[in-house]
């Protein structure tokens, strides 16, 4: 069941980037700008500090040396987003070298400031109206809480006796779908708030995390077992505790909880948190409910798979009742996982439109 959430949410942020951008908006450039001390140099009211103000700085004409001889241009995008990565490329006449600071900005944060003081040029013409986050929150809580109500025992059984099983699977997927189209709408509809400003060093945590967020993913996918769907009856099997699964019996769901527990940490914007703080509750709240109704299910021959395995990751290895089967896992899916983390890598900015590097 959760197979087909994994690629909706997959899809959500792909549908979301599309539409909205990323995360690339001129309130996010205000705050930035307040927030990293840009305003002890620059005004935004005109008045002069030791730096220009960026009242009415954009599309006017600079006077600048570059490399020693003077020249005139227009403030437009290029020429604000060369002064904040290079300061000293162009110096604005009449204001010293060197004194603008050089601040490892990533092109989404460089892309919100120039937003922002492009507002700061026609103050008058921004729309009052901001978006509203009660979509996103409504949704989020929908998608997760659908899921939960949906397979738990009672609900399901009642449901199934009254619509059979493929009614309840079909009226599930509706649902279900129902609320991720919410979520969708709800994502792009969020205006920018910020919960935090994670600290630079914050961005390390996916970048060390997501290479075995990943190859619990691809192992737990690519390995029938008793928490899986359809895989009850391999529960006595001796597989059902080798490989991937001496380390954790819900491989993949780990794989999503890391996912979102590194991204809730490394992203302080408000709907992102949303998102994947949802991830990370659907799915360490699934695999307390997969054991339950596997217990329920299959009685004695779970409670003995239990014992061989561990829900929390290495518990087992660590409590000497099961023994670390790297070998188990097989090299192809190290090798796939790492395939992926790179490609990830490398796609992520253009797919989401942030930079994955801190
Ligand atoms: C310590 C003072 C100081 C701080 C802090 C500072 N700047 Fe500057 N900035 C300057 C000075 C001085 C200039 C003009 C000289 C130059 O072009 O290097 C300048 C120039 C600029 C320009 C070109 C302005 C123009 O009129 O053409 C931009 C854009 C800019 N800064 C953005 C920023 C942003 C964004 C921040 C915060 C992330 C920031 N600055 C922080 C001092 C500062």
């Amino acid at each position: 069941m959760f197979r087909l959430e994994i690629l909706l949410v997959i899809a959500l942020l792909l549908f979301a980037r599309s539409a909205n951008a990323g995360d690339v908006s001129a309130e996010r450039g205000e705050s930035l700008i307040a927030r990293k001390g840009c305003g002890a140099c620059h005004s935004t009211d005109g008045s002069a500090r030791q730096g220009p103000t960026f009242r009415g700085l954009f599309g006017a004409k600079r006077t600048v040396t570059t490399g020693g001889a003077s020249r005139e241009v227009t403030a437009d995008r290029d020429y604000l987003t060369r002064a904040m990565r290079d300061p000293d490329a162009d110096v604005v006449a009449g204001f010293p070298r060197g004194t603008m600071p050089k601040y490892p900005l990533v092109d989404d944060e460089i892309a919100s400031i120039t937003l922002a003081i492009e507002k700061l040029a026609a103050p008058a013409a921004e729309p009052a109206h901001r978006g509203s986050t009660t979509p996103l929150f409504v949704s989020a809580a929908a998608f997760t809480g659908l899921h939960l109500l949906l397979s738990s025992i009672p609900v399901r059984r009642r449901l199934i006796a009254a619509l059979s099983q493929r009614g309840f699977a079909g009226v599930y997927s509706l649902l279900v779908a129902a609320a991720f189209a919410g979520m969708i709408f709800g994502y792009v509809k969020a205006p920018y708030v910020e919960v935090w400003l994670p600290p630079r060093g914050m961005r390390w945590m996916p970048l060390l995390v997501m290479p075995f967020a990943i190859l619990l993913m691809v192992a737990g996918f690519s390995t029938r077992g008793p928490t899986t769907v359809g895989g009850e009856a391999l529960a006595s099997q001796e597989s059902a505790s080798l490989g991937v699964f001496s380390i954790t019996r819900h491989p993949a769901l780990w794989g999503f909880a890391l996912w979102g527990m590194s991204h809730t940490l490394a992203n302080g914007e408000l709907r992102a948190v949303v998102l994947f703080l949802a991830v990370l509750t659907l799915a360490l709240v699934g695999m307390v409910h997969i054991d339950r109704r596997r217990a329920a299910e299959l009685g004695e021959a779970w409670t003995k798979y239990q014992e061989r395995t561990s829900l929390v990751p290495f518990a087992a290895i660590m409590g000497g009742r099961a023994e670390l089967d790297l070998r188990g896992i097989g090299w192809a899916r190290f090798a796939a996982a790492i395939v992926i983390y790179v490609g990830v890598l490398h796609t992520h900015h253009l797919v989401i439109g942030a930079s994955p590097l801190p």
